[in-house]
């Protein structure tokens, strides 16, 4: 449990993620004696009537078997203030607002911003926040306030680099926790570690033993209603440019000196530098039959599936392959990371197989090849798995709680940094641009729960 107080102001309460993912884990965190003991939410409302009260029916809908004693604490310790924060006077009366509460809750509070709002009004609000000086500790304060942004972080890389500038002319960098969510599930955690304490895998880490790198990200829903998002997102954005090339980092950075947090930045963003930008010709777009009634838009060209084709240009990966994919409303969901090894030469020989599970279960597997038994020498292929569920008692973690937890701890490790969140964008630039300029011509349509393998 952290001792500080914690005065966390979430700009988009009445948006989805607040209601499915952020409330909810902070409930979580009550439940398991997480949160500090001293807190408050303030809520930053523009519908002059939305109150606590709608909040928790929403919230209760995303618990299950919610506890009403922790539901109601929660309750009582969140706040709505209905102030859009359009002009100076607004930010200075919020301002006024957070001190009075940050004194309240006492000695060394720590300011969390949640920021989940479209990107087109983030600019204004950085402005905002820094004019009415926001972004510096007020006098019962020990460290400076913290944002904890959501994506989208830009449409591309000249959206994100004006995007990522407008927040570094009030805050800095040490200051921004841009959240991934992926980052903070716990197998994705666990490639690090895999890799780097078990010595067996790390000599044959490159392209000389490794033929093919495939991340995937499968889901079965679909937009359920978020239209607007959709529309102006995608796949190729909400998933690949995000999550997926984070992993990617993940599973080929170079080992960092130490497992610390600058550390490790370090030698993402020397991996994700060396990806070169996506040729378009190998990337693939799909839109499921049913998304254009669904956004009202007969002419929507936004992908609801896609397939990117990625080459890192590095002595360690030149001749690996490396493919990304994931769609919506497919038939089953799957997140997974498949390291596919070079096979022996030997005839027939078939390659091994390491797999880092996700979602729906989170473990390792690794397929090797045996012998049947019997008096016959054939083999055939078998599974090493690692299962969490299995291997430890303790339940683990929902990203979101691990999110709010190294925010409020200051530990920037699971967040993406400006720098790395600019050269996934330069990653997928072409294909963004390719699809920009093609309309709809070229996409694939498909049906709802289909099998990923019919978008051809
Ligand atoms: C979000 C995307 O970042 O991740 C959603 O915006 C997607 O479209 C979600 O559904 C998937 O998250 P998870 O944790 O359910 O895989």
């Amino acid at each position: 449990m952290s001792s500080n107080p914690l005065l966390l102001v979430i700009f988009g309460i009445s948006g989805d993620l607040a209601k499915r993912k952020l409330m909810p884990a902070l409930y979580r965190l009550i439940e398991q004696a997480g949160m500090p003991q001293e807190f408050k939410i303030i809520g930053i409302s523009r519908q002059a009537d939305y109150s606590v009260d709608t909040l928790f029916t929403h919230i209760n809908e995303f618990l299950k078997e919610p506890n009403s004693y922790q539901l109601d604490f929660l309750k009582d310790h969140t706040t709505i203030v209905h102030n859009g924060l359009q002009t100076t006077e607004d930010a200075e009366s919020l301002r006024n607002t957070l001190e009075q509460e940050s004194q309240q809750l006492g000695s060394g509070t720590q300011r969390i911003y949640y920021l989940s709002i479209p990107p087109a009004a983030f600019p204004q609000l950085m402005q905002l926040l820094g004019d009415t000086s926001h972004n510096t500790p007020f006098a019962n304060e020990f460290n400076a306030p913290r944002l904890l942004v959501e994506k989208p972080f830009g449409y591309d890389s000249e959206s994100a680099a004006a995007l990522i500038a407008s927040a570094h002319t009030s805050f800095s960098e040490s200051q921004i926790y841009r959240i991934d969510h992926y980052l903070a599930k716990e197998t994705a955690q666990n490639i690090l570690a895999f890799r780097f304490k078990n010595s067996l895998f790390e000599s044959i880490w490159n392209d000389r033993h490794i033929a093919d790198i495939t991340i995937v990200a499968h889901e079965q829903i679909d937009i359920e209603g978020r239209a607007n998002f959709y529309e102006q997102t995608g796949a190729l954005r909400d998933i690949i440019q995000s999550h997926l090339i984070q992993l990617l980092a993940l599973v080929m950075m170079e080992e960092p000196t130490e497992l610390t947090s600058p550390a490790i930045h370090n030698k993402k963003l020397e991996l994700l530098q060396a990806i070169a930008p996506a040729n378009p010709k190998y990337a693939v777009r799909g839109q499921y039959d049913g998304y254009r009634e669904a956004v009202s838009n007969p002419n929507s060209s936004t992908e609801t599936f896609a397939r990117v084709a990625l080459h890192v240009d590095s002595e360690q990966w030149r001749n690996t392959t490396i493919m990304l994919e994931t769609g919506k409303a497919l038939d089953q969901k799957a997140t997974f990371v498949q390291v596919t090894f070079r096979a022996h030469d030997a005839d027939g020989a078939k390659p091994n197989i390491l797999t880092f599970e996700l979602q729906p279960n989170e473990g390792i597997s690794l397929e090797l090849q045996a012998k049947q038994p019997g008096l016959a020498n054939d083999t055939q292929p078998v599974r090493m798995e690692f299962d969490y569920g299995r291997s430890f008692d303790t339940p683990t973690a929902e990203a979101y709680e691990r999110v709010i937890m190294d925010a409020i701890r200051g530990d920037q490790t699971l967040f993406a940094s400006g720098e790395e969140i600019m050269a996934a964008w330069r990653a997928v630039d072409p294909v963004l641009h390719d699809w920009i300029n093609n309309g709809q011509q070229g996409i694939r349509l498909y049906k709802k729960g289909d099998h990923a393998a019919s978008v051809q």
